[in-house]
Formats: C-alpha cells, structure tokens, sequence
C-alpha cells in the first residue's frame, strides 16, 4: 500500500495575490501534496470556490455556520485533517485576527483550534506591512510558533513600491516541502532547524561595583530575543543566555536570566553542545577589579573613588575556539558607527567567528526599533536594507537555517 499523500489546510485571504494561491495549489498537487482550501469572504472577491475546488479537487470551506459543509467536515476536523496549515495570501487583518486569537470566521476559526504547524505569506501594501501594528502581530505570531515565508520586495498592484508583494508560488511550495517530512507514511511537519539547538545571548551585562551601584549599557535586547524567537518559529530548541532586560521571553525558547558577563559564559558553556551561537549581547568589555560587600560610602571622602577595571572573558571569541564543541555556526554582532564593513571584518578574523552581523549604531539603533545591518562572511560582506529588528532576525534565521541544514547535526556528530 503506497503512503498516504501529506495533506495542507490552505487558508486563502482576500488581496490580489490570491491568484497566486491556484498556482501554489497547482505546484504542490505537482509534488504530490493534497490540499483542501478555506476561502475567506474577501477571498472570494478574488478567485471563485468553482476554481479552487477544480485544482483542489475538493470542496471548498467557506462559511463557519453552513450545514452542508460542516456536514461535510466540521471546522474543528477541518483544521486537524492536515499535517500544516498555509495561510497565502496572508492579509494584514488574518494576521491581526490570528494574532489576537480571534475567531470571527471559518478561517480564523480554523487557525484558532488547529494543533498543526502554521505558516503564513504575508501579502498587502508596503505601508501596512511596515505598520507598527502588523510588526506586532508578526512578533506575536513568531513568538507563538508560526512560520513566515516572505513578503518579497518590489512593484505592488497598488502601484508602490516596498517590502509587501507575496512570495512567489515556487517559494512558497518549497517552504511548504521543507515542512513536510519526505517519505515518511504519517508525515511529520518540521520547520526548517528542527532538530537543531541554538545558543543565543542578548541584553546588557551588568558588573557590579558595590550592591547598589553598577557599570551597564544601553542594550535593550529586542534583536537578541527577536533572533531567539525566529530561530525557535524554524523548530530550534532554543537557549537564550539573557542580561538583564524589560522583555518577555519568547515563548517556547528557554530562557536564562545572567547579569555579569562570566555568569553569562558559565551560561552559555553549560548549555552547549549546539549547531549554532549567536552573540547578540552587548558585553560589558570591563567590569570593576573588585565588587565591594557594602554600598560604597562616597560623601566626605577626600578623593574621588578610583574603580579599577579589568577586562571581561569575550564570550563569543572563547565559544569561537577551534574544538570538539565548537558550535558548527558562530555568528557575532559588531556594532560600528563609521567603517562599519572594514571593521567588522577585521572583528570577525579577531575573534575566529564566521559569520559577523555589522551593526551600524550612528543613528537611533540602540533601543530603537530599526537595525542596518551588514552580513559579512568568508565569502564577503551583503548589505541589507534598514529593516524592523523582527524582519532582521527573521532573515538571519533563515539564512542560519540555510548553512547550518549543509551541515550534521550535533545528534548525528
Ligand atoms: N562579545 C562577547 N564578549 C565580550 C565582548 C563582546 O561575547 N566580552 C561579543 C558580542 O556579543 C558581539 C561581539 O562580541 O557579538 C562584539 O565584539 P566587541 O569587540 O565587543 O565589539 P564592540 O562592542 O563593537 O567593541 P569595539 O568595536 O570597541 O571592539
């Protein structure tokens, strides 16, 4: 008996991109992947039910309160009869909806009550893509686990230009394949780094100077714990080594709360082996020679205090060092505000990492929302647009997935 076909709940939303949802349905029936489609009321204002369910080769679920079709599947079997659910096009308001956990129509409804993997191709105009609120609600989406393939950039109908237009269907169905374990007779959804552990820092460091007083930084950790998330939306088993900072931790990531900078090492040495390391953290580079026991009394003193330093273990050079647990991957920050580039490349050789993400912090970075960045490799320096700290972790995530799938895991080693 040949195994039965993997099977996609595709959740098709209103946006002008819902043409492209035939040719993704064409693609994966290609592939040999079944899939049964939701067709949200704006959706319909796109592609009609009689062509869906053509390619589909099944009917087509629309309404949450019609008799013939929850007679036919009901809508909590209809979001678990599939081993992933794709949302394509994904408007900003199913976003919202789903972010919320709202379940106001069948669609929703479905993304509500499913156990299954959820990836979403985002689709809408560049201004609403770039929104403060749809920037939450993807946060929010990551953070509970889905997955996101695109927008891509470039001209939109809308006749803008931007971040926005949906991924390509072919895109699309390789996501979904990636998900979608081959030849296995119950098809297991993975994301693409399941299976593999990461070991992400963020935060400041604090080093004490007294009990009440300290040397620290500006860091707020956003990117740290974006990248933790993103890696963790892709089916990594997650650590995250963190300074102290005001933010949630990511959900389903495993997050260790450090304040100096050898706590954090200690951290990070205890939690290997992993196939990859990426130090976000803005280490404290010096912490005061000596922590005094009692608040340090500095009124009527005759001198100003002295507080000797010394310097901080780097953390990303010493998980950089060649050995048995050498992550697979070592990727670090540099943050720079002139001869970003140069300097990061020669701070990548320095500290014997491969991968180094230049960080220009000249204008509102550190604490800001935005980062630009610049990736630099052995193989030379790629240069990427300003982008929302989310949007930055979710391609560095991507990108990791891509090295780190070429290589063994560190199960298999
Ligand atoms: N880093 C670390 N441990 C330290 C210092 C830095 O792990 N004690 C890591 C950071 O997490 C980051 C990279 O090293 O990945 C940054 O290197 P660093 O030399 O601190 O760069 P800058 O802070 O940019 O400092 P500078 O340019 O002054 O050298």
């Amino acid at each position: 008996m040949s195994a039965p076909r993997p099977r996609v709940l595709l959740i098709v939303a209103g946006g002008v991109a819902a043409y492209k949802a035939l040719e993704l349905v064409r693609l994966l029936d290609k592939a040999g992947v079944a899939t049964r489609a939701i067709l949200t009321k704006a959706g319909a204002e796109f592609v009609t039910p009689l062509s869906l369910g053509a390619l589909t080769h099944d009917t087509v679920y629309s309404d949450l309160f019609s008799l013939t079709d929850e007679a036919a599947m009901g809508h909590i079997e209809l979001s678990r009869s599939a081993d992933l659910v794709v949302v394509a096009p994904a408007t900003a308001d199913i976003m919202a909806k789903a972010a919320a956990g709202l379940a106001t129509d069948l669609a929703t409804t479905a993304l509500l009550a499913t156990d299954k993997p959820v990836l979403m191709a985002p689709a809408m105009n560049v201004r609403m893509w770039e929104h403060p609120a749809t920037r939450r609600n993807r946060a929010q989406l990551e953070a509970d686990g889905v997955g996101f393939i695109g927008p891509d950039s470039g001209p939109m109908a809308c006749g803008e230009f931007g971040d926005g237009r949906m991924a390509e269907p072919e895109a699309i169905r390789d996501a979904i394949l990636a998900r979608l374990k081959p030849g296995s007779a119950a098809p297991a959804p993975v994301g693409l780094m399941a299976g593999r552990r990461a070991i992400v820092t963020a935060g400041p460091t604090l080093e004490p100077i007294d009990p009440v007083r300290f040397i620290s930084n500006r860091s707020s950790g956003q990117q740290g714990y974006a990248i933790a998330a993103a890696l963790a939306a892709e089916g990594a088993d997650v650590t995250l080594v963190s300074g102290p900072v005001a933010l949630r931790p990511p959900a389903g990531v495993r997050t260790l709360h450090v304040e100096t900078a050898r706590d954090m090492l200690a951290a990070c040495l205890e939690a290997l082996p992993a196939d990859v390391f990426v130090s976000v953290a803005a280490v404290a580079d010096w912490r005061p020679a000596e922590t005094a026991p009692q608040k340090l009394k500095l009124k009527g003193a005759d001198a100003a205090p002295t507080v000797s330093l010394v310097e901080n273990p780097d953390i990303l050079a010493t998980l950089a060092q060649p050995g048995p647990l050498r992550p697979g991957l070592v990727v670090g920050f540099a943050a720079e505000t002139q001869s970003v580039e140069m300097h990061a490349a020669a701070k990548r050789a320095r500290k014997g990492c491969d991968w180094i993400v230049a960080n220009d912090v000249s204008g509102d970075v550190m604490g800001g929302a935005h980062n630009q960045v610049s990736l630099v490799t052995a193989e030379g320096v790629e240069r990427w647009p300003r982008l929302p700290k989310d949007e930055v972790a979710t391609r560095l995530a991507q990108r990791i997935a891509e090295a780190v799938n070429q290589s063994a895991t560190v199960a298999d080693a």
